[in-house]
């Protein structure tokens, strides 16, 4: 049985001026569990203006910090845009890339996240890569030709060697912000398909990589979501926004 441990991340999406940061930093560090004994990595996805919050008030404590988007190029004429390097030297570990809210309302394409995906690597980042279906997707059972695309265009520029160094998140268009979390069977399904997906590229690379699930997760049907064998872990977004949820989610990856 490979070891992988599970990663749980809060992603804050448009939410966390510096104050409201600071604010959750502290109260975050009064819950969690020291990182020897937390049953998962813990990581939150902050906008930019708060990362430089997020990463003093939690060094030391084990809890990454991660950008939710970011250039390819380490500079030129791409107003409104941060590099890696700029991301690197405030001193994030790594970055959302993909996010279905940034391919949807920000034209996001696969094209770029194949240059994103190992620009972030080169500059010492771990990235997250999002993929997911859409409702009609699903229904018209284009499940796994969309996660196939999107996983083998998002890791086609990475080595295979360097591919367990990303994080894939499965999450379904339909559970994000929705209230209609995956079942836990089709989150395994699903990820167990991404899994198999890597493992074309490098058998054992699938074996270490994490999947994550994103997509309504709460306190409440974490513990089930989490207890499938190929989830390893959460992209969490409204319920991250709540500390004491939130460190609840991280103790269900510890299982019952
Ligand atoms: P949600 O968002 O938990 O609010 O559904 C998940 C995500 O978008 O990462």
């Amino acid at each position: 049985m490979p070891d992988r441990r599970p990663f749980i991340a809060g992603n804050w999406k448009l939410w966390g001026t510096r104050a409201q940061a600071s604010e959750y930093c502290d109260r975050l560090m009064e819950l969690l569990p020291d990182e020897s004994r937390r049953p998962a990595d813990v990581g939150l996805c902050v906008p930019f203006t708060a990362l430089d919050v997020c990463v003093e008030k939690l060094r030391g404590s084990g809890v990454k910090v991660l950008a939710q988007n970011m250039h390819w190029e380490e500079s030129g004429a791409y107003t409104g845009e941060v590099s890696p390097a700029m991301l690197a030297e405030v001193g994030v570990d790594g970055v959302v890339l993909g996010h279905s809210e940034r391919r949807e309302y920000n034209c996001e394409t696969d094209r770029a996240l194949q240059q994103k995906v190992p620009a972030a690597l080169d500059a010492g980042l771990h990235p997250i890569l999002c993929v997911g279906e859409t409702e009609e997707e699903r229904e018209r059972g284009e499940t796994q030709r969309k996660l196939r695309h999107q996983v083998q265009e998002g890791l086609e520029k990475v080595p295979s060697e360097r591919l367990v160094e990303v994080t894939i998140a499965y999450e379904p268009i339909w559970a994000i912000g929705t209230g209609r979390v995956a079942t836990p069977e089709i989150a395994q399904e699903a990820i167990a398909f991404v899994r198999a997906l890597v493992g074309d590229r490098s058998r054992e690379a699938a074996e270490h990589v994490r999947v994550q699930y994103g997509g309504s997760v709460k306190p409440g049907n974490a513990p089930e979501i989490l207890a499938q064998p190929d989830v390893d872990g959460a992209l969490v977004g409204g319920a991250s926004l709540d500390p004491e949820g939130f460190v609840q989610i991280v103790a269900a990856a510890g299982g019952p």
